[in-house]
């Protein structure tokens, strides 16, 4: 009999309850340029909420206009990882949010920088006091910015309909492409909630898979996988059949029929969920 709960694998829950003005005040400050020095970028200039929660770049560029080192994650389901970044640095979203104020190549200030420019805005005040009791500070910034973070879940794909017992949700190839992820092993390290963001990793165990450096990862999430090309932390696979088939060669010393390949794809592509009532989608270029 099937049951969920023997699943390696668990649905995306909703978001959960927050206070509706700490929500309004995140998302507003999320899109904000006054947390960059110079005011030219904000975190959306990067994590396009829009679509995919990321860009569709294979590096995003830093101000001095030299490509970042790695490819940019998303931020749709992060709170769900153990560990945010590729190298798993940060434990939480409020420490991770101030590494990126303070990032030279991202935002290039500080929190208590920018608490004191949204200081001399008046609506600013206004908002920060109606949620937090009082004007902008360095934590009701990263609180706010972390509280909104927290509502990025994109519940709602087919396969977590089809784990919530909607057995037609799937067809008959993806849910091949699903046996095959168990057994052929990929699930030994892309599972729970998020399918990865649990567990650190090498990569490039039997040959070499990108850039060797860094050696360890957090094993990335495969949540809307489908709409978050390109691919690994150096962003060098264009195509999910190439990130699939590299993957196996490197992470599971198999080679992986076309068959194989293109059934892995078909259950991975049942992975978008869904944003505010809209299907996750890939990022212009
Ligand atoms: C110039 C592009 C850029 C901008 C602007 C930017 N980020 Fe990022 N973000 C990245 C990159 C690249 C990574 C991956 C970095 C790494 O792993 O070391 C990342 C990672 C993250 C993660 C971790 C996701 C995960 O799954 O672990 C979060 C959360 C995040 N950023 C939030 C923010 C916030 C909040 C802001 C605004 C204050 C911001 N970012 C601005 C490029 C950007
Ligand atoms: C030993 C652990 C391990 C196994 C087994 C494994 N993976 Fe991965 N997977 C990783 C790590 C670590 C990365 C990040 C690699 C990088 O960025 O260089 C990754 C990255 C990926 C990515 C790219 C994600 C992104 O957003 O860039 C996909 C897709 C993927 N794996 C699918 C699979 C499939 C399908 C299988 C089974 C054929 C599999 N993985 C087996 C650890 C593993």
């Amino acid at each position: 009999m099937f049951s969920a709960n023997q699943e390696p694998i668990t649905p995306i829950p909703l978001p959960p309850a927050a206070d509706p003005q700490k929500l309004a005040l995140g998302k507003r400050l999320f899109e904000d340029p006054r947390l960059s020095q110079d005011g030219t970028r904000t975190c959306i200039s990067c994590h396009n909420t829009r679509a995919n929660g990321a860009s569709g770049n294979r590096l995003d560029t830093g101000r001095d206009g030299s490509p970042l080192p790695l490819n940019t994650l998303s931020v749709f389901n992060a709170a769900l990882s153990f560990r945010l970044s590729w190298q798993g640095s940060f434990r939480t979203l409020e420490s991770q949010a101030e590494a990126s104020l303070e990032s030279p190549a991202v935002m290039a200030t500080n929190a208590n920088d920018v608490a004191a420019r949204l200081a001399d805005d008046p609506e600013m005040v206004r908002q920060f006091t109606a949620a937090y009791g009082h004007g902008p500070d360095r934590t009701s910034l990263l609180d706010a910015i972390a509280t909104y973070e927290r509502s990025l879940l994109t519940p709602g794909s087919r396969f977590d309909r089809w784990l919530n017992g909607e057995t037609t949700a799937l067809t008959a190839e993806e849910q091949d492409g699903y046996r095959l992820f168990k057994t052929l092993g990929c699930a030994s390290c892309h599972q729970g909630v998020n399918i990865g963001g649990n567990l650190f990793q090498r990569h490039g165990i039997f040959a070499p898979l990108a850039a060797p450096n860094p050696e360890i990862l957090r094993v990335p999430s495969l949540r809307n996988v489908a709409m978050t090309p390109p691919y690994f932390h150096d962003g060098s696979a264009a195509t999910l059949e190439d990130a699939v088939r590299r993957m196996g060669r490197a992470q599971l010393d198999r080679t992986l029929s076309g068959q194989q390949v293109q059934a892995i794809v078909a259950y991975l592509r049942s992975l978008t969920g869904r944003y505010q009532g809209r299907a996750v989608a890939q990022a212009p270029p």
